[in-house]
């Protein structure tokens, strides 16, 4: 079924397929029809960063950036959803054509630039959701903001979303954020992440729960700086590592058409380098922190493999596009199958 709407979504531009894709899962979700989209997956209980999942099986960052489709979502199966990048203050992004598909190679070019409705927008409709599943809220910088006052866009968000975040991510990989990739070097880093942990400090005095806060990772980081943001990261209070974000690098796509668009490449083509990442970071870290595998999940195979990589949950966005709502039952019945769950 998905693959006619697939043909029918392909011919519209793709920003206009995403936003109609979604209005349309939004009715279905609402005339009970949801669960005709895809069928429900099998539990597959898994326990991260304190929090305990249905399945691991999650919605990566950047498709629901204001937290606008949550409970339509969640009837895909879902053992977890995460909403943003959102920023302190709305901004509209890059301009249009910021969203290029590349079918032949199941994959998606963006430079979308954080195109959100602002926090507080992002809360309200947050609040608004009746699924009671984990919602990850993932943060950022405004466009306009330096990044020597990056820290404060960070800690304004994590203060604004933290009473309803099941566990908020740090996003500084996005390439589309001039000089937000930056925030990845030993320094900057450790700062950030300080900041960000002391605050979480007081605000789970305040709220009464200590709320996991997750670092989001490029592919496009050599060893040297793999290494030095495994140091900071063993060095300080933070609860789990997302690898990977999109990839600035073309070389899976030479020759094909959009490669030249700048922006970030997803799918197929980013699933090798970033499932080196996750596998070089679980190699540094040991067995302490929680790693999220995602870049590249186009079946079910592909999610266990993130898992063998030392994946202890995994997120799909692009595979969506490619695949439809069925990748996620998909994925969970090849881990539980890989896990060894019992039927
Ligand atoms: C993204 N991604 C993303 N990540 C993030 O942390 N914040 C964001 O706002 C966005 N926005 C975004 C928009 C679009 C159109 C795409 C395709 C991707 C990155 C995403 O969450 C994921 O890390 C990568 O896309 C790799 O996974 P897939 O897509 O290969 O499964």
């Amino acid at each position: 079924m998905y693959s006619i709407a697939r043909n029918l979504l392909f011919r519209l531009d793709a920003e206009r397929a995403h936003g109609l894709a979604l209005r349309a899962l939004d009715v279905a979700a609402a005339s009970g029809l949801g669960g005709l989209l895809a069928r429900r997956p099998a539990a597959l209980p898994t326990r991260a960063f304190g929090i305990e999942f249905t399945n691991p099986v999650g919605l990566a960052a950047g498709l629901d950036k204001n937290a606008e489709h949550v409970d339509a979502l969640a009837a895909l199966g879902f053992g977890f959803i995460e909403v943003g990048t959102t920023t302190p203050r709305a901004q509209p992004g890059n301009p249009r054509p910021r969203l290029f598909r590349l079918p032949e190679h199941a994959a998606i070019i963006n430079r979308l630039g954080f195109n959100n409705a602002g926090v507080d927008a992002l809360l309200a409709n947050a609040e608004r959701t009746r699924w009671s599943g984990v919602l990850g809220i993932n943060i950022g910088k405004n466009k306009d903001t330096p990044n020597e006052r990056a820290v404060d866009d960070y800690l304004f968000c994590l203060e604004r979303v933290y009473a309803r975040a099941g566990y908020v991510t740090v996003n500084i990989s996005s390439p589309n954020t001039q000089g937000l990739r930056d925030l990845q070097g030993e320094d900057a880093l450790r700062r950030l992440l300080g900041e960000l942990c002391d605050a979480r400090e007081r605000l789970a005095g305040r709220h009464g729960a200590r709320k996991p806060i997750l670092l989001k990772i490029a592919p496009d980081l050599d060893d040297s700086e793999l290494d030095a943001i495994a140091e900071v990261l063993a060095a300080s209070a933070i609860d789990g590592l997302i690898c990977t974000n999109t990839t600035i690098e073309r070389a899976a796509i030479a020759g094909a058409r959009h490669a030249d668009e700048s922006g970030g490449l997803s799918g197929r083509p980013v699933f090798a380098k970033s499932t080196n990442v996750l596998a070089g970071m679980r190699r540094r870290l040991g067995t302490r922190l929680p790693l999220v595998g995602v870049g590249g999940i186009l079946g079910g195979n592909d999610a266990a493999a993130k898992i063998d990589a030392g994946a202890n949950l995994v997120q799909v966005y692009t595979g969506l596009v490619y695949r439809g709502p069925g990748l996620v039952a998909e994925c969970v019945t090849a881990l539980r199958a890989q896990l060894g769950a019992r039927p």
